[in-house]
């Protein structure tokens, strides 16, 4: 492991009170392998959930004053989980520039829109709150995840069938019950979904406006599917439907997303969204505090700011370790320490969560060497595709020979990969994650001294 304070785990066979009794340690293990119970019985010892799944804390009652951990267990795990998107307004913090600017690309420009942004930068969770805020104005919303297999067929049929048959010109408003139980879906046919039709069928839509969001867009297998929907974008345009496409995806521009087709362009606005401020990543810890009734102290803060860069779902990661480490002290007041020990022991889960050739890789001498540069370039991948210049890397020194350095530890180390570019190639690391795990070992390291 690198740059983290390596501390040993516990091990249990090496536990102080064993030490000098081999033969009951012998015993134990015999126990154990054959699976049978351990002299002091197993169950006792085992973890259990400390919330059920109702989120009922059965018989812990709040104690006036007093620190209830569990309830702040609970409260934390709905504030500050990193490993979900935000789905509300009242838990979203900052980005109102971001939403501003996509309501009007919506409302005013009535154009599609392609948000990219580095991963976990916060764009699923922008669209749910688009997605909110635009079912207020009565917007129709349809929100469909993208994966490898999506499927173009599938995901606008769904799409079709969350719009009832009211809204079609052709049908009365006084129109039959049973007309009130049907979709547009009722109206495609049982073959594959042609864009050209959908958007004639999407074209008749009135009394009401819909928005369409293909969220992670980038991770789309089928390139029909991509000109499925650059064919569908053109259509709807051609004919000023009242449907309007939302695309997000991980990518560093608009190109890279949909691909580049002039006869599109001018009917979308790409925005990038890009890391948080200090004041919008300290209004999510604002909420937190908030809802859990702990406090991180200014130098907390500080520390957490500087470790997250402007990612909310770092900032949540770590500031839910370093809670947990201060809960476990019994203490409401999150300070340096806490955050510290919290970052160690996600870098420690992210070490070993790296493929082994990559584990690997970090040991090799000529790798080690680099590692003021490794960390140099971490920070230069904050680039919402990874990719970045020798430039970017050299800050105000000479970029030839930190780009003759990056190029050897493309070539047969394979540490990064090099993309070909005009007049430069750009640089990424191969391994998903090793760059933050690399800034976060820095920033610990640093902040360790
Ligand atoms: N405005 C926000 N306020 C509070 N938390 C946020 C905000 N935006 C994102 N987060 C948190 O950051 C994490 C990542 O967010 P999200 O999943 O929206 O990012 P993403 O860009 O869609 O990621 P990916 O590229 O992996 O799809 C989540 O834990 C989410 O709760
Ligand atoms: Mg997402």
């Amino acid at each position: 492991m690198i740059f983290s304070r390596d501390r040993k785990g516990p091990d249990v066979d090496a536990a102080p009170d064993d030490r000098w009794q081999p033969g009951e340690r012998l015993f134990r293990r015999a126990m154990r392998r054959l699976g049978s119970a351990d002299p002091t019985p197993a169950g006792g010892r085992l973890p259990r959930f400390s919330i059920s799944a109702t989120d009922e804390l059965g018989d812990v009652k709040p104690v006036p004053g007093r620190l209830v951990p569990e309830r702040v267990r609970l409260a934390l795990a709905e504030a500050l989980a990193a490993s979900q998107p935000v789905t509300s307004r009242e838990r979203f913090a900052g980005r109102a520039d971001v939403l501003e600017a996509l309501i009007t690309a919506i409302e005013q420009q009535r154009a599609h829109v392609v948000l990219y942004g580095e991963r976990g930068i916060g764009k699923t969770s922008l669209v749910h709150v688009l997605a909110e805020t635009a079912r207020e104005a009565r917007y129709l919303v349809g929100y469909g995840s993208c994966g490898v297999e999506a499927r173009f067929d599938e995901m606008f049929r769904a799409f079709a069938a969350g719009i009832p048959l009211l809204f079609h010109a052709g049908v009365s408003p006084t129109a039959d019950e049973a007309e009130h139980d049907r979709s547009f879906a009722d109206l495609i046919g049982d073959g594959p979904v042609d864009p050209r039709e959908l958007a004639e069928l999407f074209a008749r839509i009135v009394g009401t406006r819909v928005l369409l969001i293909l969220d992670e867009y980038d991770r789309v297998g089928d390139p029909g599917f991509r000109r499925n929907v650059a064919e569908l974008i053109k259509n709807l345009s051609d004919r000023a439907a009242r449907v309007q496409l939302v695309l997000t995806g991980v990518a560093s521009n608009l190109d890279e997303l949909v691909g580049f087709t002039p006869s599109i362009r001018r009917n979308i606005v790409g925005l990038a969204v890009g890391p948080m401020s200090d004041g919008e990543v300290a209004e999510i810890l604002d909420r937190a505090e908030a809802a859990t009734g702990l406090r991180f102290t200014a130098e907390a803060r500080a520390l957490l700011f500087r470790m997250a860069a402007g990612s909310p779902y770092l900032v949540r990661l770590l500031g839910t370790r370093a809670a947990l480490v201060a809960l476990e002290a019994e203490r409401g007041t999150i300070e340096p320490p806490d955050v510290l020990e919290g970052a160690e022991a996600v870098l420690k889960e992210w070490n070993a969560g790296l493929p082994r050739h990559a584990q690997r890789l970090l040991q090799r001498p000529e790798v080690k060497a680099a590692i003021p540069l490794l960390i140099a370039a971490a920070r230069a991948s904050g680039t919402p595709d990874g990719a970045f210049l020798a430039e970017d890397v050299a800050g105000e020194a000479d970029p030839g020979p930190v780009r003759a350095q990056l190029e050897r530890l493309s070539g047969s180390i394979d540490l990064f990969e090099m993309l070909p570019g005009d007049p430069e190639p750009r640089f990424r690391f191969r391994t998903p994650g090793l760059a933050q795990l690399l800034t976060l070992s820095a920033a610990l390291a640093r902040s360790a001294g």
